[in-house]
Formats: structure tokens, C-alpha cells, sequence
């Protein structure tokens, strides 16, 4: 199993007893910003990608993990994340859960940037997971892909399903604090492309409301662990198959920073939903 990206002396004492309530919450693209550095307590970095450099990260992932005290429930923090498209092998994408799993975690928040594939959605806009579709379109190719793939396949749970009392909990709260949401699926592609108009049109008919480079592989982590589960996106540009308009790395980001406060709003109640929850 790969090297820890934390100090397990340091997370295994702010468990403290209370794993069964821990929420290992994930970061995605320019979602780190919903938190000042004086909020969490560091006890880990993400190694770095190689040896002969100190390139670490994607910009918008810090790469690291973090201890943040949520009106007293204690939530393992990963500021950021690792992709396929980064030449990372499916199973490192996922040693954090890994080893909350063996500690004993049993929620997971997953969140990240997604592309808009409703036209009802709007730059901003925040969507719960309903549903996935792991849809493994895109230019990364490496010579080990498929194997791994293959081997995911065999150890892998049934397609990734959502709990749905979880989710109703979840919309419940945030309409009543009056924070608004919008559900939908969510489809994984490996990019690190943006999509293409013919892409574009598949996706949607496929049934899939938003799309990004993410997310699939975590999903299927937490339920081999049997965690309890929650997935939002948020919305940092429209997609359209008509106008023909790129996506940059940088707007993902900006939007991300512009949509801070609604965005922790909606982290806080999931926390909370996740936490209070059998
Ligand atoms: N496509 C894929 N991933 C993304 C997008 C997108 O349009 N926006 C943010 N992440």
C-alpha cells in the first residue's frame, strides 16, 4: 500500500475515538480557497510527482492535508488532489481514503470544479451528486493504463451509487438556510482536456449534468470502505456545443474564488449532515 501523504501519529490522535463522526473532506480545483491557512493545522504534504524535481501539484491543489476543527467535529482535510492526466496510477489517486478507511473514517465529502452540461446551469452554481457515470474519455493515455484498469475492474464495487436519504438531508439543510443548490450526475472523464462539441453532445445524452476530471475513482474508494458519502461540484463554466469557446485552467479557479462563501456555506452543512448522520 503507498506511503501515507500524512503523519498517522499526528491523525491518529485527533481521532481520538471519534473516527465514526471524521469527515475526510477533499478539495477540489480552487476550493482550498474557501479556507484561511489559520483554520487548519498542517500534518501532511503530497509527495512530490518526481524525483528530479519539486514539482508537486496542479495550480488551484496545494497539496496538502490538513486537521480543521468544525464546531467541534474534527474534519481530515486534503487541500487538493492528484488526476489520472497527472501520470498517477489509479490506485495512488486514492491512498488518503485508504488509509482513513483503515483508520476507521466512515464519511467522505467529495468535491470539485466541473463544466456545466445543463443548459439550466449557471457559472457559480453548485450540484449535488445524484449519480455518476465513470465515462473515461480524453487524451490521457499511459502504457499501464488498461492494465490498471482492468485490475480496478475486478476489485471494483458494482457502478457508484449514491445514498439518497443522505442526499435529501443534505438539499433539506441547505434550503433551509436558505443556500441554494442544484442536483445532478456527474460524469468523470481522465482529460486533461477540455471537451470537444462532439464530446459535448455525448455526455449530455448519456444523461450527465456536469463533467470533470475527477472524483469516479474516489467515489468507488469510499464504498469499498463502506463511508458514507456526499459529492458536490461546483460550477466554474458552461458548456456548449454550438459556440465554440475554450476553458482555461485560470477561469476554473477565479470562479472557484468568486463563489468562496457559498461554496464553505454548503461545505459546512455537509459536514454537519455527514457528521450527524448513522
Ligand atoms: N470539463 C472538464 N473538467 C472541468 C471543466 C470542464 O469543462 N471545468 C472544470 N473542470
Amino acid at each position: 500500500m503507498s506511503t501515507p501523504p500524512v503523519n498517522l501519529h499526528l491523525l491518529k490522535s485527533a481521532l481520538d475515538g471519534k473516527e465514526k463522526e471524521v469527515v475526510l473532506l477533499i478539495l477540489g480545483s480552487g476550493m482550498s480557497q474557501a479556507f484561511d491557512e489559520s483554520e487548519y493545522e498542517i500534518i501532511g504534504t503530497f509527495p512530490s510527482l518526481t524525483e528530479s524535481t519539486d514539482e508537486k501539484t496542479v495550480q488551484g491543489h496545494p497539496g496538502i492535508v490538513a486537521l480543521w476543527n468544525c464546531d467541534g467535529t474534527p474534519i481530515l482535510l486534503s487541500l487538493g488532489r492528484r488526476h489520472l492526466y497527472e501520470g498517477i496510477p489509479l490506485d495512488q489517486l486514492t491512498t488518503l481514503i485508504r488509509w482513513a478507511g483503515l483508520l476507521g473514517v466512515g464519511k467522505l465529502m467529495l468535491t470539485n470544479a466541473a463544466g456545466g452540461l445543463n443548459p439550466r446551469f449557471s457559472e457559480g452554481d453548485c450540484m449535488l451528486h445524484r449519480g455518476y457515470i465513470p465515462a473515461l474519455l480524453g487524451r490521457h493515455r499511459s502504457r499501464s493504463f488498461g492494465q490498471q484498469l482492468y485490475q480496478n475492474f475486478h476489485s471494483s464495487p458494482s457502478s457508484p451509487v449514491q445514498t439518497s436519504t443522505l442526499l435529501d438531508k443534505f438539499a433539506d439543510a441547505a434550503s433551509s438556510e436558505g443556500v441554494g443548490v442544484e442536483e445532478g450526475v456527474y460524469a468523470g472523464v481522465t482529460g486533461p482536456n477540455y471537451e470537444t462539441a462532439a464530446e459535448i453532445r455525448m455526455l449530455r445524452r448519456m444523461g450527465a449534468d456536469a463533467v470533470g476530471m475527477s472524483t469516479i475513482t474516489e467515489v468507488e474508494e469510499g464504498m469499498r470502505w463502506g463511508m458514507q458519502r456526499l459529492g458536490l461540484s461546483l460550477i466554474t463554466n458552461v458548456l456548449s456545443d454550438t459556440r465554440r469557446r475554450g476553458v482555461s485552467h485560470e477561469e476554473v479557479t477565479d470562479v472557484a474564488a468568486s463563489s468562496r462563501e457559498r461554496l464553505r456555506k454548503l461545505l459546512e452543512i455537509a459536514v454537519r449532515v455527514l457528521a450527524t448522520s448513522e
